[in-house]
């Protein structure tokens, strides 16, 4: 069982505060996607997977898209312009904030639902795709199983993942500033499905066809930048805002640009033949 001091895990912090509502999820991608300097922007590989993997026209295909979060990666499917695009997220905010984000008069949706327990009959749709979200599930095995239950046999599933060294730069200078006391047993937030085990987990369930790394870097311009990102992620016990961080940041002598990486994984698979 996953200790519940996890927050990554922890069912009460993934049904509360980390995404009963859209903001903190917002400012923490708006602080690292304006962060990152190196690495493909993951809408455009999945655009890419998808070209290449589906057995149908993109304009054929029905598109899942499970822990969609505020819809930023269902947005950009649409753009593909799919014969149907489903978005779905627990929380039923973020899915309220996905359909409202989605563009008017495609055919598209949004739902809340749990990706372990999906309302969809099988062979559904002709992709999956589970991005960053499955490190919040106890049982990744199952959820990935459940997706491939949708799918058309010759479907496609695509799970994006990070390391569980992500960030790890930040750990060390917030302990080198004596931010944080030492950064020894502090779980990485992907230990449950990270760069590194995501194909023996998925191994059993579908059929991995592809596995991609791709290290993404990120440089945070000035310490306001990187108070942005640190007070909306739940690793780091921060409580105050990201101005009164900044300030401290700045008084321990916090260089003005910070690097850190993270490399981002793409699992491409299906149903077993
Ligand atoms: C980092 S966000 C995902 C971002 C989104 N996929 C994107 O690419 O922009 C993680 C999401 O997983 C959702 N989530 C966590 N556990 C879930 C579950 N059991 N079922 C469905 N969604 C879940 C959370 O509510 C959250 O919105």
């Amino acid at each position: 069982m996953p200790s519940i001091e996890h927050p990554f895990l922890d069912p009460a912090r993934i049904r509360g505060d980390l995404y009963t509502q859209p903001d903190r999820l917002a400012s923490r991608t708006r602080a690292l996607l304006t962060a990152r300097i190196k690495g493909t922007p993951v809408v455009d590989v999945l655009a890419r997977l998808l070209r290449d993997g589906l057995t149908v026209p993109l304009h054929q295909a029905r598109i899942l898209d499970v822990g969609c979060g505020r819809g930023t990666t269902s947005r950009a499917l649409t753009e593909l312009s799919p014969a149907a695009l489903v978005a779905l997220d627990l929380s039923p905010a973020l899915a309220a904030t996905t359909r409202a984000r989605l563009p008017q008069g495609r055919p598209c949706a949004a739902l809340s639902a749990d990706l372990h327990r999906l309302p969809f009959g099988s062979c559904t749709f002709d992709a999956a795709v589970a991005a960053f979200c499955l490190y919040h599930s106890p049982d990744p095995a199952t959820a990935m199983a459940e997706a491939n239950r949708c799918l058309r046999e010759d479907g496609l599933f695509i799970a994006v993942t990070k390391s569980a060294d992500s960030y790890s730069e930040l750990d060390q200078l917030l302990t080198d500033l004596s931010l944080l006391s030492d950064d020894t047993g502090r779980p990485s937030l992907y230990s449950s499905v990270h760069s590194t085990n995501i194909a023996d987990i998925a191994a059993p369930v579908l059929d991995v066809r592809q596995l991609l790394h791709e290290r993404h870097v990120f440089r945070f311009d000035t310490p306001e930048h990187l108070a942005q990102y640190l007070v909306t992620t739940p690793k780091y016990p921060f409580a105050g805002t990201a101005r009164e961080l900044a300030r401290e940041l700045r008084r321990r002598g916090c260089p003005t640009s910070i690097e850190a990486s993270s490399t981002v994984t793409y699992l491409v698979g299906g149903p077993r033949g």
